[in-house]
């Protein structure tokens, strides 16, 4: 039976290609170019699936642009916001994505966004980089103090939990808000608030792990920031859509918020540019799941989903 024919779209790390080329008919994306609707189209022709990624254009358009052929979409991610699944639905294109494999390293880098805005890393490193640093002083570039601190979790998930567990190691106090109470293991102790309103006051810092969704967009408004106390830091490694960029750079600008930790941005790469400018932000660029063993086992998971599906078991982690 010849191989099921598989476009995947960005350039994947080696042992997932060669995977994908063993088990597929692969069409490969070498030069790693982003691929716009029209191009997507124009490389889907003849595909049984494509393996797709964050930054890929899935809308009802995109999914409208589809050759008949497309019969699943795996996406290399756990979010899977580029992808319109009610359109998917509609075509008869399943989806799935790639829960789990990224919880611990995103969970890591929340807790660097968090240690970098608190610490004033950006501000530090380019003291250094910048050859302006003229030596120690008892003054120089005080930030907060992490240890004992109280956190608030917006989305107590898998990679909330994750950060929770971490934040504990810095004996902060965890506290979180959701759509209900979780049920957390013993040794993770947190107390649940049903109304985030009543939460934010509390939170000295705050990191959001929910996905974006068209509830969640611009969630981190004016009215909750201005409900968290002065000088809190936010931080962000879920979508950058959940924020709403003017009002948390106001906050920054005015001191309201001391820092600011962003690992994720909407608009991705087209950041807003205030960002840059601001000296309390400490910026990554989207790299929560990267490092070589989550992107591997992202790919590794994404092909498990393919396998199920053209071995016609259910998908691992099917969500349309
Ligand atoms: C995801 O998987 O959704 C991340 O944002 C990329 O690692």
């Amino acid at each position: 039976m010849p191989k099921p024919r598989l476009l995947v779209t960005r350039k994947l790390p080696d042992p997932v290609e060669e995977r994908a080329r063993r088990d597929y008919d692969a069409l490969l994306n070498r030069d790693d170019a982003p691929l716009d609707r029209a191009e997507m189209a124009r490389r889907a022709a003849g595909a049984a699936a494509i393996l797709c990624t964050v930054g890929d254009d899935f809308s009802a358009a995109g999914i409208a642009a589809l050759p008949d052929t497309v019969r699943m979409l795996a996406t290399f991610s756990v979010g899977y916001d580029h992808i319109d699944v009610a359109a998917a639905r509609a075509r008869g294109i399943a989806v799935a994505n790639t829960p789990d494999v990224l919880t611990r390293s995103t969970a890591d880098i929340t807790v660097l966004c968090l240690l970098g805005a608190a610490r004033r890393a950006s501000e530090g490193e380019r003291l250094i980089r910048e050859d302006r640093w003229t030596g120690w002083a008892p003054t120089q570039l005080m930030g907060t103090e992490v240890s004992g601190k109280r956190l608030g979790i917006v989305g107590m998930g898998r990679i909330g939990q994750a950060v929770a567990k971490r934040a504990l190691g810095f004996e902060m106090e965890v506290h979180y808000t959701d759509a209900a109470p979780r049920a957390l293991p013993p040794d993770l102790p947190a107390t649940f608030h049903a109304d985030a309103d009543e939460m934010l006051p509390l939170c000295q810092f705050l990191s959001l792990h929910v996905p974006l969704l068209p509830e969640t967009k611009g969630w981190l408004d004016a009215a909750r920031i201005a409900r968290l106390p002065a000088g809190a830091i936010v931080v962000n490694s879920s979508r950058g859509g959940v924020v709403d960029d003017e009002a948390l750079i106001a906050a920054l600008r005015s001191g309201h918020l001391a820092a600011a930790g962003l690992d994720v941005f909407a608009g991705e790469p087209r950041i807003h540019p205030a960002y840059r400018a601001l000296p309390n932000t400490f910026l990554l660029p989207h790299l929560g799941s990267a490092t070589q063993e989550t992107r591997a086992a992202m790919g590794f998971r994404a092909l498990d989903n393919l396998d199920a599906f053209f071995a016609g078991r259910p998908l691992v982690d099917g969500v349309a």
